[in-house]
């Protein structure tokens, strides 16, 4: 098979093979998978052991990606209207908690957009980039073995690793097949039946309803209310004393934070 050893900036390709629908493309170390993937083809998936400037969905956060845990990046068509796959980070979420539970994991939750708890610690992240209208680059971060909190003392006591949630010994291997499976399998849902079910789903998921404070881009003020999940276009909705139900663009929320 074509090697992608010329692209830039990756170390070492160990091994390219097929995984369902995908082309595995898997390498020692990379900068960003993300940034490895922009502009490879759709069922194009690259995995790396380390990244050295993983990349978080705050701009200008770093992600911490050292041994042990998985760090990949799925490139998946998206055919027809850009604004038709808005809904694309909120189907993500809900395909890596899919994937979680078929792990066994029963206690994860999902914090809007889609950042993936147990209880309050983040087992993993996920940054969706459209580099092309016709590809979109779906980013999961999760901590498997590695042992984040070494390294950045910032993160202690915020993380959690499937390793410690799931007993029994699972290789990296086993949780990027289920993942790639997840995220293949919502694809189709999307493509073949819309969000709606997705949206349902997402909506069990939350555990809502939670006080949170959301940040509005571009603008000083801040909106305290409960967050009572998402809508069928995928739009936040925030329920405040004042003003009822109000209803938000991903794209106007610069940040959401819960409150307790
Ligand atoms: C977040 O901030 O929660 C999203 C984190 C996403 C990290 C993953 S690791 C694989 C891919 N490559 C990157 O540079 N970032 C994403």
């Amino acid at each position: 098979m074509e090697t992608l050893l010329n692209s830039p900036a990756a170390v070492r390709e160990t091994s390219t093979r097929t995984c369902g629908r995908w082309r595995l493309c898997e390498f020692d170390e990379l900068g960003s998978t993300n940034s490895f993937a922009a502009q490879l083809p759709a069922w194009t998936a690259i995995r790396a052991d380390t990244q050295t400037e993983g990349r978080g969905r705050v701009a200008a956060r770093r992600w911490i990606s050292d041994t042990g845990g998985l760090w990949l990046s799925m490139v998946v068509p998206c055919p027809g209207a850009r604004a038709k796959w808005a809904i694309l980070p909120l189907a993500a979420g809900w395909a890596i908690v899919s994937a979680l539970r078929d792990f066994g994991v029963s206690g994860a939750r999902l914090r809007w957009p889609n950042d993936i708890l147990i209880g309050r610690r983040k087992l993993a992240g996920i940054l969706v980039e459209r580099h092309r209208d016709d590809t979109a680059v779906i980013g999961v971060g999760m901590n498997v073995f590695n042992s984040p909190e070494e390294c950045d003392d910032a993160l202690a006591g915020m993380t959690a690793r499937l390793a410690d949630l799931v007993p029994g010994a699972y290789d990296l291997d086993a949780v990027t097949r289920r993942v790639l499976h997840a995220v293949h399998r919502v694809h189709i849902e999307l493509l073949d039946r819309g969000f709606r079910r997705i949206a349902d789903e997402l909506n069990g998921s939350w555990q809502t309803a939670r006080r949170v404070r959301v940040t509005l881009a571009g603008r000083e003020h801040v909106i305290d209310g409960d967050f009572i999940g998402v809508d069928q276009q995928g739009r936040l909705r925030i329920h405040t004393a004042r003003d009822g139900v109000a209803v938000f663009d991903a794209t106007e929320v610069a940040l959401l934070r819960e409150r307790d």
